[in-house]
């Protein structure tokens, strides 16, 4: 069977853990392709909330395959401690959890210079979750990254020192204070933990599952206006987050790639810094934080919050190659009088367009927004469309005519049952 890929198509956050559970008991296997810890995948179910960061959110499921792909970067210190979190759920890691051998393994000195990297910046920081993304990637490309498969070779901590002292060489160079034995010795520990589990060459085994039938699920991380290539560089995180970064980061063909599923919030939220076109640094934006308790699940920042994008939208529709739509946490808005939708923005240069500038810093004068009236009702009860009231029917049909692309399913609350497919 194909590959299926489901990704955000905004700042990250949408709700692809969600999704993800709900989807999942009609795939036989979950894979997670880039990103690493700097991701928080939240999944509710029988009242219980479980965040998940580098462990695909298929790992619930006790006949999904999981796999964690070669284009993730590993950091075996919270793989143990996320490892650890799931023990009450009695998972049979053995049986439902494969690593690549090659997947990049981030490192203590990683995480030290993304916050060393970070405070060096008078302005522009980028608002890094600091979970030493940037550093481990840069290595990667440099060629001289650890991958998992790498742990069991007597030379690994022969290679790992030369690396390191590279590192603390750059980290002396910012005048950055740190200690790295306690950080070290808590790293070996995890690597030797890591041992006990299924490292594979899973590019074998993903294309064996292809040709078996097997039907599986590429759970992208962040979301596509963070990607490296097409996001809002250099605000952005160190990976392709775009469907194509599946067939990288797994070994998948892109002939074998299915479905691909572009998940959205019914409105924008960031979390870091970097140009959001449509920010609402006022009362409405407070309110969408409140109710949709936008913090950042893995750094409990405050997510800044802001109506839907449209241009923004369409954009990262056409690069991913974007199939179903799926709405999320239009619950959220409930209670707002009006909605506004941003359909067009207004460039410096005084024209008014459709589409994502180059750079959205230094080209956008203004968003144009359109309203529409608030359906000032609960949607957390609607099961099938012909429950939602006809305001909110007006949102969704308004959002598929200026995206030429059906919604198929909208999200009304965080737990498995709150989910409408269309
Ligand atoms: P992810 O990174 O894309 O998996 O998203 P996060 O887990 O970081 O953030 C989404 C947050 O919204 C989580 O706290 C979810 O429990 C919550 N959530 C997901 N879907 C909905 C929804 O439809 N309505 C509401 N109110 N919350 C939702
Ligand atoms: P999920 O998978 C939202 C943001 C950071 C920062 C930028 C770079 O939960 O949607 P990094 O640590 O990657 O170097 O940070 O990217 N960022 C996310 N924002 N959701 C995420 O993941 C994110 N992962 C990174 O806030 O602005
Ligand atoms: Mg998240």
């Amino acid at each position: 069977m194909a590959v299926d890929v489901l990704l955000g198509l905004q700042w990250g956050d949408e709700g692809k853990g969600k999704i993800v559970d709900f989807l999942s008991p009609s795939y036989d296997v979950v894979a997670r392709f880039q990103g690493g810890p700097n991701a928080g995948h939240t999944l509710e179910f029988d009242g219980i909330k479980h965040v998940l960061h580098q462990i695909p959110s298929g790992i619930f499921r006790s006949n999904i395959k999981n796999y964690i792909g070669n284009g993730v970067v590993l950091d075996p210190v919270i793989f143990r401690k996320e490892i650890n979190a799931l023990e009450k759920f009695n998972i049979d890691f053995k049986k439902n959890l494969y690593l690549y051998k090659r997947t990049q393994i981030i490192l203590p000195t990683h995480r030290l210079l993304d916050a060393a990297f970070e405070k060096s910046k008078a302005d522009n920081k980028i608002g890094s979750t600091l979970k030493g993304i940037g550093p481990a990637y840069a290595d990667k490309i440099a060629r001289q990254g650890m991958r998992l498969g790498d742990i069991i070779r007597p030379d690994f901590k022969e290679r790992y020192q030369n690396l390191v002292n590279q590192h603390i060489t750059q980290l002396n160079n910012l005048h950055f204070a740190f200690e790295l034995e306690p950080l070290e010795k808590n790293f070996f520990d995890a690597i030797a933990f890591l041992k006990d589990f299924n490292l594979v060459d899973g590019e074998f085994q993903i294309n064996k599952d292809i040709l078996d039938n097997k039907k599986i699920l590429a759970e992208g991380a962040q979301g596509s206006l963070l990607d490296i290539d097409f996001g809002s560089y250099p605000f952005v995180t160190s990976s392709n987050t775009m469907t194509a970064g599946a067939c990288t980061g797994l070994g998948v063909a892109p002939k074998n790639i299915g479905k691909v599923y572009g998940i959205f919030k019914a409105y924008c939220t960031r979390v870091g810094s970097g140009p959001f076109p449509t920010e609402l640094n006022d009362a409405t934006g407070e309110m969408m934080r409140k109710v949709g308790n936008e913090f950042g699940s893995t750094t409990g920042r405050p997510r800044r919050c802001g109506w839907l994008d449209i241009p923004a939208l369409k954009y990262a529709i056409m690069i991913n190659g974007v199939s179903e739509l799926l709405m999320m946490k239009a619950d959220v808005l409930d209670d707002f009088e009006t909605v506004k939708i941003c359909t067009h923005y207004i460039l410096k240069d005084g024209s008014k367009v459709d589409y994502l500038p180059f750079d959205l810093q230094t080209e956008i004068q203004e968003p144009v927004f359109v309203s529409l009236n608030g359906w000032k009702s609960n949607l957390k009860n609607a099961k099938k469309y012909s429950d939602f009231p006809k305001a909110f029917a007006d949102y969704i049909s308004f959002i598929e005519k200026e995206l030429s692309l059906k919604i198929t399913l909208v999200s009304t609350g965080p737990e498995r049952q709150q989910t409408v497919v269309l």
